[in-house]
């Protein structure tokens, strides 16, 4: 696939995975545009040693996509488009926010989709979320790896899993339909520089990296028993599949990111503490919520059809994203 002058738009292109992404597409020779209304990204994700991406004035567009004027105004023109852009944020957000949420992912979905296919875009991609599997597939250890239809019966635990489950659904119904060449990937939790730090939005890991680096001016509480697993997978083994699925992964149905085995909350607490050098005793409020249980990745699908696999281990993850976040938050405070 010649990525060269390619016409690219990232929805939620400020965002973790987005403006990773658009660094990668940028080195490859496309003509990226960015769509994002700033509700969990940053701008500052689309500057590099201070100086922009792209083109801040024509290639950024700070713009809610909940609008369907506004996705009809920036899908215009685009050889393919990402879709990124969602309500996304850890588990107290999302479990203190389910309608608002749902509603905003439904609408945000299904007008940028409607958007593409009316102004005949040819090809779309969009990542779906191991939160769509059925809670109860999920409810204890050691759950044997999910393969891609397990998705279905469905029943996702929480209202976010089945927005982004009804967004891979909408994109099927496309596919069959011929209306747009469709890539859809499924991610396991992703983590790695460019993650949201503030406490009311952001994920586990950099959660737990913030209270580290905080500590001890801010506790260092672990949500939950911290025996609950998932699959995290570095974003630097994300971008790599979204470049494969544009290039070799259209109209093949969901294929799951994520690696075979699970880690526990409490295993990345203390790889997290290990790495600040702190003396930081691991305390835990299992009060709080704490989601589905355990689940992981067969990724047999994405290394048939992507050539995929993990290549960052969990521990490298962690200290690259540690770092990251000690740099920004001395560069922010
Ligand atoms: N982070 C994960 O663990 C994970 C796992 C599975 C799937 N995903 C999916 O990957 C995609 C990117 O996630 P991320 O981790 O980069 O999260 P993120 O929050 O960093 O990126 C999403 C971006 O969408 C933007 N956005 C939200 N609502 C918008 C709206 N109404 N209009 C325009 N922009 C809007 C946000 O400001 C943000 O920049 C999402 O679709 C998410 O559901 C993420």
């Amino acid at each position: 696939m010649n990525w060269k002058n390619k016409k690219v738009l990232v929805t939620g292109g400020a965002g973790q995975i987005g403006s990773n992404l658009v660094l990668s597409l940028l080195e490859k020779g496309a003509v990226v545009s960015v769509v994002d209304n700033l509700w969990r990204g940053q701008k500052s994700n689309l500057y590099k040693d201070g100086v922009p991406l792209i083109d801040m004035d024509k290639k950024f567009y700070e713009l809610d996509l909940m609008n369907y004027e506004n996705c009809l105004k920036v899908v215009e023109g685009q050889d393919l488009i990402y879709h990124l852009a969602d309500v996304v944020a850890g588990i107290n957000y999302v479990f203190g926010n389910q309608f608002s949420l749902f509603n905003s992912n439904l609408l945000i979905d299904s007008n940028m989709l409607k958007a593409a296919v009316s102004k005949g875009i040819s090809d779309y991609i969009y990542v779906g979320t191991a939160c769509s599997y059925p809670a109860d597939k999920q409810s204890k250890l050691n759950p044997p790896p999910f393969k891609e239809p397990d998705v279905y019966p469905a029943m996702p635990e929480s209202s976010y899993g089945w927005s982004k489950l009804m967004g891979e659904y909408a994109c099927e119904l496309i596919q069959q339909e011929k209306l747009m060449n469709i890539g859809l990937l499924r991610f396991h939790n992703v983590y790695g520089p460019h993650c949201v730090m503030d406490p009311e939005k952001s994920q586990v890991i950099p959660s737990l990296i913030r209270k580290a680096i905080n500590f001890p001016n801010e506790e260092f509480i672990v949500w939950g028993t911290g025996n609950q697993r998932r699959a995290f997978v570095f974003v630097d083994d994300i971008i790599s599949a979204l470049v494969s699925v544009a290039e070799k992964g259209m109209n093949h149905g969901a294929i799951q990111i994520g690696p075979s085995f699970s880690t526990s909350i409490a295993e990345i607490a203390q790889t997290v503490i290990d790495i600040s050098g702190k003396n930081i005793p691991l305390r835990f409020d299992v009060t709080k919520p704490e989601g589905d249980m355990d689940r992981a990745a067969d990724w047999t699908k994405a290394k048939e059809i992507l050539a995929w696999s993990p290549e960052i281990s969990i521990e490298k993850g962690v200290e690259i994203t540690y770092q990251w976040c000690d740099q920004y938050l001395s560069d922010n405070n």
